[in-house]
């Protein structure tokens, strides 16, 4: 049998949309205010599309960035894996319609549906795939036009979201951003604690569906909540366990941006420094599938981790799902 490969991000990147809706603006829509928000969330601002854009827009840019970063031409490209709960189309898939869009005349394109641990699952399959040699150079994707899936109408759910993609590329190693441990898994039984109730095959879309507002996002705030802060300590106490590290060698969490309570509140239960977090939800809410590798970038751009970085990877969403991922930069 071949020996596996070593895998490594070969360079990121990442959009948001340039439309801000703060919480003043969100005071406008819903019975809600900016000290409600920020106190039970930490959010004080999230991007939101243009008229006419879509997820597919945001993912190409982020995806050519990544792809400038790492030095690959279109031509390089030999696999595509989209991330995301927003596609443009049901079909075809986002991955097909962004492989068209940038030429990537020899890759593969499929989309997952995994949520906010989307980008991470997608990156956890991309590096299998690469360490099996069945492919050289992939683009994972995380977008999401959550706003398209929001109702306006719901103060719990809709001050929580926004706009935003992020992408990396994955190669055999070659010197940086080593994935040393992966991590994903499902628990369904919990799936309906975030659901979009119509337009996929067990309720088409109807007038009375969209009168109703059955087509955007329902969710019990609540139950997610504890999920969330149980799912995000447990995975990086079982990332240490797998990896034999103790927390004080990360040197940078990056969480999936769900709510700054969550991420202080799982945190409370690990010793690892807060210094030693990315936040930015304060700018962008949680963009779901977009939200860790926007941070990634954000945070690699910012020079809040270098070569030699230990850096931890964590997400969990709708489904339920989750996933992390170990890297050394
Ligand atoms: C949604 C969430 C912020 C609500 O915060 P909370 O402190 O649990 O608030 P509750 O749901 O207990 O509601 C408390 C009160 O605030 C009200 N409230 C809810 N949203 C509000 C808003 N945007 N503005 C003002 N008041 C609001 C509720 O109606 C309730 O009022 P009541 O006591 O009169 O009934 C919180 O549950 C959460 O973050 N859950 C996780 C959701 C999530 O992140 N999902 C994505 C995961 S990937």
């Amino acid at each position: 049998m071949t020996a596996l490969r070593e895998v490594g991000i070969l360079g990121t990147g990442s959009y948001a949309p340039e439309r801000v809706l703060s919480n003043h603006d969100l005071e406008k829509l819903v019975d809600t205010n900016d000290e409600w928000i920020v106190s039970r969330t930490g959010m004080r601002e999230r991007r939101l599309v243009s008229e006419g854009q879509a997820t597919s827009d945001l993912a190409c840019e982020s995806a050519k960035r990544a792809m400038e970063d790492a030095g690959v031409g279109a031509g390089d490209i030999d696999l595509v894996i989209l991330a995301t709960v927003t596609p443009d189309h049901l079909v075809p898939s986002t991955a097909c319609i962004l492989q068209a869009r940038l030429g990537l005349v020899n890759a593969s394109a499929f989309d997952i549906n995994v949520a906010c641990s989307g980008f991470v699952t997608g990156m956890n399959v991309a590096k299998s795939l690469i360490a099996a040699g069945a492919y050289n150079r992939v683009l994972v994707i995380g977008a999401e036009t959550m706003s398209s899936i929001l109702n306006y109408k719901d103060r719990g759910s809709c001050i929580l979201f926004g706009d935003a993609s992020g992408a990396a590329v994955l190669g055999p190693y070659a010197g940086q951003g080593k994935i040393l441990d992966m991590h994903t898994g499902a628990d369904g039984t919990g799936g309906m604690s975030m659901v979009v109730p119509a337009g996929g095959s067990r309720k088409p879309c109807t007038p009375e569906v969209v009168a109703a507002d059955e087509h955007k996002l329902v969710m019990k705030g609540n139950e997610v909540y504890k999920f969330a802060v149980a799912k995000f300590k447990d995975l990086v106490v079982e990332q240490l366990a797998r990896t034999g590290y103790k927390p004080s060698d990360i040197d940078l969490v990056i969480p999936h941006q769900v709510n700054l309570r969550i991420i202080e509140s799982a945190l409370s239960r690990l010793d690892i420094d807060p210094a030693r977090i990315y936040i930015n939800l304060d700018r962008y809410g949680n963009t779901s599938a977009g939200s860790v590798p926007l941070a990634l970038d954000e945070a690699r751009r910012a020079g809040r981790f270098q070569s030699g970085s230990l850096v931890s990877l964590v997400a969990f969403g709708a489904g339920l799902t989750w996933a992390s991922s170990l890297i050394r930069w």
